[in-house]
């Protein structure tokens, strides 16, 4: 029978527990954690992040802050506001919404963002960390979909996990992170040149698809009984909806759930856990500086 893995019922359950806890602390007289966001430009999908990263710090007790820059922002304005970020003792950790305009070296840009204050997960030191299992902090949505995992005591030990998509954000992380002790799953990671694909995802206890393309896991590709995880987010028309437009995933839900153990919806699976995380990873930061 299909369940869903529900990451806003979640991601509101560990939310009050950070509160809790912030609340706990500010009461014995320590500042409040503080998450900075850097956002270049004005892209929709990004403004969305950033408002409902800022929204989240601000139901858990956070301080918030925002720091927006135009889209003509040089990378060397950028870089020295990072610098800037680094240096705030009041800041305890920060993000810089990604993507960037195309006239900045994103990577350049991330080596810059000090590695105890990358509550993104996204410095080379972090990701260096991360892989050889050692204290850090773990990018945000592997991190939300480990914990979904975890949190309704998905099986895990010798599954064979296929993961779609090799993106530097979710599918590479999510892979190791899976694969390691702990979760012990097998792990088979495809892309764009995989051959064979269906043979492949036709094989998964546990499929998470990662590769941002709207509705492109239908009910063939998928076995009976599987765990499935969809972190894709596509907006797509609706004249039906007051806002013009309804979110979808990168799996065809209507047909494929019916065959799944557990599901992730979209909206309201991955995307919750994922903003939760950035407040664990600064919780983290904040208490390493208490
Ligand atoms: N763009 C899409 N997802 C993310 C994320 O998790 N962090 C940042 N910084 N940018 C993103």
């Amino acid at each position: 029978m299909l369940q869903l893995l529900d990451g806003k019922a979640t991601a509101l359950q560990i939310k009050e527990e950070i509160a809790n806890e912030v609340r706990s602390l500010t009461a014995q007289g320590h500042r409040a954690p503080h998450l900075a966001a850097v956002i270049v430009g004005t892209d929709g999908a990004s403004m969305t992040y950033v408002a409902n990263k800022e929204k989240a710090s601000h139901e858990v007790g956070f301080t918030s802050s925002v720091y927006r820059m135009s889209e003509t922002t040089t990378e060397k304005q950028l870089l020295e506001t990072i610098e800037f970020l680094n240096n705030d003792p009041d800041i305890d950790g920060f993000i810089v919404q990604l993507p960037l305009p195309k006239h900045i070296d994103e990577q350049r840009v991330i080596n810059a963002i000090s590695p105890d204050k990358d509550v993104d997960g996204f410095t080379p030191v972090n990701i260096g960390r991360m892989v050889l299992g050692e204290e850090c902090f773990t990018p945000a949505t592997p991190m939300g979909i480990c914990t979904l995992l975890r949190r309704y005591g998905i099986e895990t030990a010798g599954k064979h996990c296929v993961v779609l998509g090799r993106s530097n954000i979710v599918g590479t992380p999510v892979a190791n992170l899976l694969s390691r002790k702990g979760f012990d799953c097998t792990v088979t990671m495809c892309h764009s040149k995989t051959q064979n694909l269906k043979a492949l995802t036709l094989q998964a206890d546990i499929l998470v698809v990662a590769i941002g393309k709207a509705e492109f896991v239908t009910a063939d590709m998928v076995k009976e009984g599987a765990v499935l995880v969809d972190v894709g987010i596509h907006r797509v028309e609706d004249a039906t909806k007051k806002n013009g437009y309804r979110v979808i995933g990168d799996v065809k839900h209507g047909e494929v759930d019916a065959k799944c153990s557990w599901v992730t919806p979209v909206p309201g699976g991955v995307g919750p856990l994922t903003i939760v995380s950035l407040l664990q990873n600064t919780m983290q930061a904040y208490r390493k500086r208490l």
